[in-house]
């Protein structure tokens, strides 16, 4: 079977970095062309030492790690640091990293790796739409050239960041509006998926249990990262947002899907960044996505443990 053609744009951020480790684990049949970062869960500096930390973790070296936006279009950067006091990856002990950054900014790397295509390239956004959205502004036909690309954002019910919003949505909200609306084939992941993904121990200890650095490094982070989702939300474990895209990209028959109009509030403070769902389109647009309905929680823990179990082979 032919490699999938993959560009992941993150902002590793913990879940984003268990994402990253699915996605460049050697079971897959993913051929990772680029990892490009954005600020979000940290800044972009951050995001960026983060990404290659991962990758020397993984002992990657074909992909290229490339530094995009420093800040949202048009609102001002906050990092779930800000909100939460989170800070990523800190707790846990990762090698320096080594893998160079690649010097083009990820805007461009974009638009060139897209625009030289086949068509053929899906993408993974795990974070703020910011670089997406302005790759989109810079070279429209782009659009025509992402043969899928799997969003986690948004959230039907409640938010993470406000009661309304889903904090990819929230931070850029502008940006998720332009991508959106983009005539992109996109299947979006919400909050409510991603909410049942939890990472309880007994979800956890197959991974435990494999003992190597890899597994060491996932259950470390998760570690440190469920304290928040368990306070705030009464969780048994953090809930394993971007590694539902990875799963979704991997093995879809995980996921059910269903098309429908999805857009973005960008103008009321009180709802700003809120996903609106028409399923009934009652607004009259047609459908713009696949939504993602239901996941196969079991099956994604089954898969991830697998990814995470050859890196020791
Ligand atoms: C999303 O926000 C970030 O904090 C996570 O990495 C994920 O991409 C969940 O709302
Ligand atoms: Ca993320």
């Amino acid at each position: 079977m032919m490699a999938q053609k993959l560009i992941i744009d993150c902002d590793p951020g913990t879940d984003d970095a268990i994402a990253l480790l699915m996605a460049l684990a050697p079971f897959t049949q993913v051929q990772v062309l680029g990892i490009t970062t954005v600020a979000g869960n940290v800044s972009l500096d951050l995001t960026t030492a983060n990404a290659r930390r991962i990758c020397e973790l993984a002992g990657q070296t074909q992909a290229g790690v490339y530094a995009g936006c420093p800040r949202p279009l048009l609102r001002p950067l906050i990092t779930a640091e800000t909100v939460h006091g989170k800070t990523g990856l800190d707790g846990v002990t990762l090698p320096y990293p080594q893998m160079p950054l690649q010097s083009p900014h990820a805007v461009p790397f974009l638009i060139d790796t897209l625009m030289q295509s086949a068509g053929d390239i899906r993408i993974a956004a795990l974070a703020p739409l910011t670089n997406l959205a302005v790759a989109l502004i810079q070279q429209p036909a782009i659009a025509q050239k992402i043969s899928q690309l799997v969003i986690m954002g948004g959230a039907i019910t409640q938010g993470n960041i406000t009661p309304s919003a889903e904090f990819n949505f929230y931070v850029d909200p502008h940006a998720a509006h332009v991508v959106l609306h983009a005539g992109i084939p996109i299947t979006l992941v919400t909050l409510d998926i991603t909410h049942q993904a939890i990472a309880t121990p007994e979800r956890l200890a197959p991974i435990r249990q494999q003992n190597t650095a890899v597994s060491q490094v996932v259950i470390d982070l998760l570690t440190h990262y469920s304290r928040h989702d368990m306070a705030i939300y009464g969780f048994a474990g953090a809930p394993l947002h971007d590694p539902c895209v990875i799963a979704y990209l991997m093995e879809p028959s995980l996921f059910t899907t269903q098309p429908v109009a999805v857009t973005v509030e960008t103008t009321s403070e009180l709802t700003l960044g809120r996903s609106v769902v028409d399923r009934w389109q009652v607004m009259g647009a047609a459908p713009n996505l696949n939504l993602v309905e239901t996941i196969d929680v079991e099956g994604f823990y089954h898969l991830l443990t697998r990814a995470i179990a050859s890196y020791a082979s």
